[in-house]
């Protein structure tokens, strides 16, 4: 038999110090006997470059092999210690470790996020009351990193009852259970603002609360007890208050103040050109006031609540809705609890299920309503409304696009309205070219949610994912592979919708449903082809500048030198000069 040869390569000579390595890996069992009196050459040998100095230590001495501990015995758990351990998590213990989820991972976050929930809450329950909204926000510095911040405004008041729940309680709100566009959708924003500050100053949230200029205003200091997640009242007083009506929360927590991008001053300052219909008086620290005006006293149109839509649910969904619907049969359910299921749409449903309508809803097996999910999913249904959904509109977005902006060219898109996962959603887009804004960096990206400002978390947003993937050379921009374009651009993006995807509770990026990205994209695209016209406009007359003032600036001379040469009087010279000057202005134009 011949032996098939293997070229494989001899072992590299190991350096003393791999050798030292080695033994040092090796069992202790397998090590050879170390002799004690004499201490072997390698001890003495120098490190070579290569050793390092862990290795050396170890050859050089000759100290008695140690004997090799025995490793701790292992805890083990059973499943009856383990069963010992578990026991029900609190959303507010949940949320007092996850902190960041709700956007309160660093003190100058936290300071934004804390007035963040307090001006959305606001502006909301003004809106949903029909009020013009007036804000009063103050932040107070009481030491380096501790702050006092208060928001007051003018909308319905909270009702007595209701104020402990709704600023004690995580998870509490009047906003989750519907399909209606509003800032807050998930019960949780103010309370854990509270929570923030009663973490780091140990100090409850006060709040003061008035619902009509009859009623007595009523003061509260509620703290969470996140053991259980439900508030515990510091204080309950009625009081004297100088609002005939509104709401004032104030929270004291650690935090820190600063300017510039992503701060409560640009957060605000980008809240006032979403909302024009809004005034707003601020109050830093420095106690520089700011005043925003409201530049309308038209409020937005109301949006309207919609149920959901039965293409956008879950089988899981579907079975909690049956169980919980007030209706007394399947078809009076399915037409009084989805949108646009008319009684002959909820016919055609029954029939492909093979279902009764007649049939308790309650009683609805898991297999039939898997069968029901299926025809739904099968029926051809309108899309649901869009009046639900009130986006900002062109005029508006420009007009607050100049009011911020000192450019040479505006543009604003507002896109029909689309649907993802059974949610309607409306994509509006602007852009301001040119005039003060730097020419010579990257686009500035502003996004927004339901009229809400998004500061954080820009990379992880279906905003910036459709900006990046739109083709800005089109419009004649210098954009590099993945970036947003270069140049003098400020680009807006709005979402308006019944239910916002945003990525995580803190609501600071929206997650890139397919639907989204396109429509996102579609406006963009929309505007920058305006804007690309518009720079190609401006080039060619800066070009037709150009040529005439080449036409301006030589023709004299040409005239003098031609006088010269031909000898010609004055007026022969201005003829001549004035001859030229229309056939080069005709030829150029042709
Ligand atoms: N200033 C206010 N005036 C009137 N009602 C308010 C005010 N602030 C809060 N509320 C009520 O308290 C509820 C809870 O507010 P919270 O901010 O915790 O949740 P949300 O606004 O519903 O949702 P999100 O967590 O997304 O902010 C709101 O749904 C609203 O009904
Ligand atoms: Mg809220």
């Amino acid at each position: 038999m011949v032996m098939k040869k293997t070229s494989r390569k001899a072992p590299a000579r190991r350096t003393q110090g791999q050798m030292a390595l080695q033994l040092e890996d090796a069992p202790a069992l397998a090590r050879p006997p170390v002799r004690q009196k004499k201490p072997s050459k390698v001890a003495v040998v120098k490190p070579t470059k290569k050793t390092t100095r862990k290795t050396v230590v170890r050859k050089a001495s000759a100290a008695p092999a140690r004997v090799p501990r025995r490793p701790k015995e292992r805890k083990r758990e059973t499943a009856t210690s383990l069963a010992a351990q578990q026991r029900d998590i609190s959303v507010s213990e949940f949320f007092t470790k996850n902190r960041h989820l709700l956007g309160f991972d660093n003190p100058a976050k936290a300071l934004l996020t804390t007035i963040k929930e307090a001006v959305d809450n606001a502006l909301d329950a003004c809106e949903e009351g029909g009020i013009l909204p007036e804000l009063h926000i103050k932040i107070q510095q009481l030491s380096e990193t501790r702050f006092r911040v208060s928001v007051q405004d003018n909308g319905p008041g909270i009702v007595r009852q209701q104020i402990p729940k709704i600023f004690g309680k995580l998870l509490y709100g009047s906003k989750f259970h519907r399909l209606r566009q509003s800032r807050g959708q998930q019960g949780i924003g103010i309370s854990a603002a509270g929570m923030y500050g009663q973490l780091t100053t140990g100090k409850g949230i006060r709040i003061i609360s008035r619902t009509g200029p009859r009623s007595p205003a009523h003061e509260f200091l509620v703290q969470v007890d996140t053991r259980r997640n439900e508030p515990k009242i510091l204080r309950d007083k009625e009081v004297e208050w100088d609002s005939k009506q509104g709401t004032m929360v104030e929270i004291e927590l650690e935090g820190t103040y600063r300017k510039g991008r992503r701060s409560v001053d640009d957060y605000l300052q980008q809240t006032a050109m979403a909302n024009p219909h809004a005034t707003i008086h601020y109050t830093p620290p420095t106690g520089a006031k700011e005043e925003y005006e409201r530049q309308t006293t038209e409020l937005p149109p109301e949006a309207m609540e919609i149920q959901p839509h039965p293409h956008g649910i879950e089988l899981g969904m579907l079975m909690h809705m049956l169980h919980d619907t007030r209706a007394r049969n399947l078809r009076a359910a399915l037409i009084a609890d989805f949108s646009r299921v008319s009684p002959k749409v909820a016919d055609e449903i029954l029939a492909k299920a093979r279902l009764p309508g007649k049939a308790r809803p309650s009683r609805i097996a898991s297999n039939e309503a898997e069968k029901l999910y299926k025809a739904i999913q099968a029926v051809r249904i309108l899309n649901p409304p869009t009046n639900c959904v009130a986006p900002i509109g062109e005029e508006t977005l420009t007009k607050g696009l100049e009011s911020q902006f000192v450019a040479e060219f505006y543009v604003a898109s507002t896109r029909p309205p689309s649907v993802y996962r059974g949610n309607p959603f409306v994509i509006e887009a602007a852009l301001a070219y040119g005039g003060d804004l730097p020419g010579d960096e990257l686009a500035d990206l502003y996004r927004f949610a339901n009229r809400v400002p998004l500061l954080y978390q820009q990379g992880a947003c279906a905003i910036t994912k459709s900006a990046l993937s739109t083709g800005w050379r089109n419009y004649t921009l210098q954009q590099a592979r993945g970036a947003l374009p270069v140049g003098p651009l400020v680009i807006l993006v709005h979402i308006a919708s019944v239910w916002v995807p945003f990525t995580s509770e803190s609501k600071e990026a929206i997650a890139p449903y397919p639907e989204i990205v396109k429509e996102i994209r579609l406006a963009l695209q929309e505007c920058g082809r305006k804007l690309g016209a518009f720079l190609r406009r401006r080039r060619r007359v800066a070009d037709e500048e150009k040529k005439r003032s080449y036409i301006d600036q030589f023709i004299p001379h040409i005239g003098e030198s031609l006088q010269a040469i031909l000898a010609l009087s004055d007026a022969q010279k201005k003829r001549t000069v004035k001859n030229l000057q229309e056939v080069l202005e005709k030829s150029r134009k042709s």
